[in-house]
């Protein structure tokens, strides 16, 4: 059977997210939004319709079949993805999503004073838990997690805990992998089934996973 994904409609996100301290500063990370963008493209090769929600990032299509939403924040995040989450047939969630947001955005640039300074944080929304809650039937999630130690036991409980049907785990333990590579170096794990891959280009393992995606909603 041809691979394809005509008539499919593809949701990502991608990015890290900005959380606004005042006018001037932010809290971010170092999430370049490659991982992201070359499942988008892989996706699209394959047919599909996708709509990526992008937080900051230099990343840029071409592709006539990927629509860009640009957003800064989580809560824009989840607004943008919240749009078009009914109608997406699949939905990859590659964004590095600030866990927590100052409380309060000054509105002014806070000026230097004193020797510390403390800045409360809220938890934000979690947009892969919170979707997955309504999520539709025969919709297919896939999810990522960059752990550090116990990863196959923490990526196997965020897959229950966000609904997820499939979670792309990232080691920071094996060399080439995660934030500012081209690289990346990926396990796929899903509900009693862990599947190793090796070191690749970033657009590479996009492949992988669409390929994986599709063997899965297909095979
Ligand atoms: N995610 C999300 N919204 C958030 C946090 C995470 O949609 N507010 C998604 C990510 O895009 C990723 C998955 O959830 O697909 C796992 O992200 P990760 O940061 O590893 O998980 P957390 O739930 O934040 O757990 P922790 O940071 O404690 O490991």
């Amino acid at each position: 059977m041809e691979r394809s994904f005509k008539g499919k409609t593809i949701l990502i996100t991608a990015g890290p997210t900005y959380e606004p301290i005042d006018p001037v500063r932010f809290i971010g990370n170092h999430s370049s939004g490659k991982m992201g963008f070359s499942i988008a493209e892989a996706f699209a090769a394959l047919g599909a319709e996708v709509y990526l929600v992008a937080g900051p990032t230099n990343q840029q299509t071409n592709t006539s079949t990927i629509k860009v939403i640009p957003v800064t924040t989580a809560d824009e995040m989840y607004a943008a993805a919240l749009q078009f989450a009914d109608k997406a047939d699949v939905i990859v969630y590659a964004a590095a999503v600030a866990d927590y947001k100052p409380k309060v955005v000054a509105d002014q640039k806070i000026k230097k004073a004193g020797n510390e300074l403390t800045i409360e944080l809220v938890k934000n929304v979690d947009i892969a838990a919170t979707l997955g809650k309504q999520k539709k039937p025969g919709q297919f999630s896939v999810g990522f997690a960059l752990e550090t130690n116990n990863e196959a036991a923490n990526a196997a409980e965020k897959l229950q805990k966000k609904n997820l049907d499939m979670i792309v785990l990232n080691s920071l333990r094996d060399e080439g992998a995660g934030f500012k590579h081209d690289t990346n170096k990926i396990t796929v794990i899903e509900k009693g089934k862990t599947t190793a891959f090796d070191l690749k280009q970033k657009t590479e393992v996009a492949q992988d996973i669409v390929n994986l995606v599709w063997e899965r909603l297909h095979g």
